[in-house]
């Protein structure tokens, strides 16, 4: 996919369909690459053939199946990890002197700026990533679907108030790249079309939203998520 002057290329990789992504900036042909974890050395060899060095490793947050490449990365190349600061204490991993962010912040990869979010919820430190119209969410949200809340260092409360600030922020036509692709049919989706079909975008009140998360969801749903309207939600959990 191109826009401006970078391309977001997407490999889905492992046992949980997770996706690991590389933004190319194009007019130095250097890259960042996000949540490298698995057979990452698949997504070297794409930069490899496409002539593009990995600069710098973009963390959405620490969990095994986003950071279990991290090491094969690093040992190819001279990265920068870069990961939020709330993330690294929470992790409590020792990195070779990563870049420790606040939401807020901006990364350049070439000549490609990238804004650091704070978007907590899934874990304290999680990070979504802007540039130009895409969105790389991690685990945060999902196409039709969003993280799980209740493992350690979750938050539902966190969550909702998140995806209320990414809901008001991210313009309709900005396009989610997920951390997982847990709806095939749509492995990217706009923002649009989540605020029409994301039941975890449908809740206007906190309450209702963590009822949903924590105690209703993973009993009436499953992958491949489709799209719920708001109707449906709100129905799901009794209203
Ligand atoms: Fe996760």
């Amino acid at each position: 996919m191109a826009t401006n002057g970078y391309n977001i290329h997407a490999l889905e990789l492992g046992p949980m369909e997770n996706f690991v992504y590389l933004i190319h900036d194009r007019s130095t042909d250097t890259a960042a690459i996000v949540d490298p974890a698995w057979d990452v050395e698949a997504m070297l060899s794409l930069a490899k053939e496409k002539g593009i060095r990995i600069t710098d490793i973009l963390l959405t947050h620490s969990h095994h199946d986003h950071v279990n490449g991290i090491e094969h990365v690093l040992e190819q190349t001279d990265a920068q990890v870069h990961l939020l600061k709330a993330e690294a204490r929470f992790w409590g991993k020792s990195l070779v002197k990563p870049a420790l962010h606040h939401g807020g912040d901006s990364i350049v990869v070439g000549d490609t700026e990238i804004q650091v979010l704070h978007t907590p919820g899934h874990t304290p430190g999680s990070a979504c990533f802007h540039l130009g119209n895409d969105l790389i969410a991690g685990d945060t949200l999902f196409v039709f679907g969003c993280g799980r809340c209740d493992l350690n260092g979750g938050d539902p409360e966190e969550m909702f108030n998140t995806l209320k600030r990414i809901r008001s922020e991210m313009p309709g036509d900005t396009v989610l790249h997920p951390g997982h692709n847990y709806s095939p049919d749509h492995p990217t989706a706009t923002m649009d079309s989540q605020c029409k079909g994301n039941p975890f975008l449908h809740f206007d009140d906190p309450d209702d939203f963590i009822e949903y998360r924590m105690r209703v969801h993973d009993r009436i749903r499953h992958t491949p998520y489709q799209a719920v309207s708001k109707e449906q939600a709100l129905k799901s959990i009794g209203h």
